[in-house]
């Protein structure tokens, strides 16, 4: 059987969220059939911990267990990056070569043990082949994965945009991290995704969506990898969906360079962030509000403010920080985010808007949501991404589609 591969035009087409829609849902989730979270490895790998390695300790950041507690008898993680419904769909995996005191090798990042555990060793071979390097790449090749089922067993093929805009908070925390580090990404090629996933051990099930690396192209050449990786099923059961699948298989990888603001205080921001669950309004300065408007935007991208409550600024619309149009779109705003009441509390919403519907905009609108994030926190003030809206309504502020929004408010 042939499947069809979706565009991102008829993914959206496809995945719009409508009041009939809502009112359609009949079914409720049995979170007992919750796919696995964490993907792993077998017990025979060797492993490191990332703390015990200087070199290493950059990757304790990148994707971290930040809040653990216990939800219906299960543990229930939150992570350094904001994920939609909290169902975690990504993997991160790292070649490392020539880092003093870690053996030269293809590792999966351990989020729950904070570990890199050796999938197989590298000697003149690596990923470099499949990424448009001839030379061998010393230090750390961060290659960052997509498992669908984990969003798709709640959204449905919704979870196509919601994959792409977790993918881009992990970049955006990865370009922070590395910043805060002292390091620096170098961009990778497009030369062969389909022989790095085949041979990075990914299934139907997992496929590598975008790759940074940090160190410096060497002298001595590269080989293929002598033999593809074993391949590790990332959730405890799957469930086919051919559209989803073929959809984000056929997306090139995403290698593209962004810059992010750096905080001084990044690890304690970084550990510390949360996603609101209540605004308190009065508590968020009007100044706040004006440094947000000024995060750089992705060029793909078109972000519209909108000012619910201020101490003595307009309310109303703002485009690239100018006031545009007075008035109070409290009840618009919270109707067109589902009526997620929450949001009554907020001061600022921003609405990311991209000129094309790709999956590249989403993963830059979760990038820019990733640095509205960290900024929130450096600022002592609430926000939550928001992926959840009735796609049709966001017309009312920009012809473009609307991908992804941002609520922001006072902390109590
Ligand atoms: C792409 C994306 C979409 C989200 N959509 C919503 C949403 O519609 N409503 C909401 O209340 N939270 C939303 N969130 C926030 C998540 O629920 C939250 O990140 C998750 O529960 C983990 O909590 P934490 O961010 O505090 O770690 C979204 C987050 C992301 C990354």
């Amino acid at each position: 059987m042939t499947v069809m591969y979706l565009d991102s035009f008829e993914v959206r087409e496809k995945t719009l969220l409508t009041p009939f829609k809502i009112a359609q849902r009949t079914t409720f989730l049995e979170w007992e059939s919750q796919p696995t979270l964490f993907k792993q490895y077998p017990h025979f790998c060797y492993r490191i911990s990332l703390h015990d390695i200087e070199a290493l300790s950059w990757l304790s950041q990148l994707r971290c267990i930040t809040s653990l507690r216990t939800v219906a008898q299960k543990p229930y993680y939150q992570l350094n990056v904001p994920s939609a419904g909290n169902l975690k769909p990504l993997e991160i995996y790292v070649q490392v070569r020539n880092v003093a005191g870690v053996l030269c090798g293809i590792y999966h990042l351990d989020v729950i043990t904070e570990q890199l555990v050796l999938i197989q060793e590298i000697e003149d071979d690596g990923v470099e082949s499949y990424l448009g390097l001839t030379n061998r790449f010393n230090g750390f090749i961060v290659m960052m994965s997509i498992v669908p089922f984990r969003s798709s067993w709640k959204y449905g093929l919704r979870a196509w945009r919601y994959c792409y805009l977790d993918l881009g908070h992990q970049i955006g925390a990865l370009n922070a991290t590395v910043r805060h580090f002292g390091l620096e990404l170098t961009k990778m090629s497009h030369y062969d995704d389909n022989g790095l996933n085949l041979n990075m051990g990914m299934g139907d099930d997992e496929f590598i969506a975008s790759v940074y690396g940090i160190g410096q192209v060497g002298n001595r050449p590269v080989k293929e990898l002598k033999n593809p990786l074993m391949k590790v099923a990332p959730t405890n059961y799957t469930m086919k969906d051919d559209q989803l699948s073929s959809s984000i298989r056929n997306t090139p990888l995403y290698l593209e360079m962004y810059d992010v603001r750096q905080c001084s205080n990044y690890i304690s921001i970084n550990r510390n962030r949360r996603s609101a669950r209540e605004f308190f309004a009065s508590n968020m300065k009007d100044r706040a509000m004006a440094i947000l408007m000024q995060t750089s935007v992705p060029k793909s991208l078109e972000v519209i403010a909108i000012i619910l409550q201020a101490h003595s600024m307009h309310l109303g619309v703002y485009c690239k920080g100018q006031f545009s149009i007075a008035g109070n779109y409290r009840n618009e705003v919270i109707q067109l985010l589902l009526g997620q009441r929450f949001i009554a509390g907020a001061n600022m919403v921003l609405l990311i808007y991209a000129q094309q519907f790709t999956a590249h905009a989403h993963i830059e609108a979760g990038i820019y949501a990733q640095d509205i994030y960290l900024t929130c926190e450096h600022l002592g003030v609430g926000c939550s991404g928001i992926g959840a809206f009735y796609d049709n309504e966001g017309s009312q502020w920009s012809n473009n589609p609307l991908l992804y929004a941002v609520a922001v408010g006072g902390k109590s």
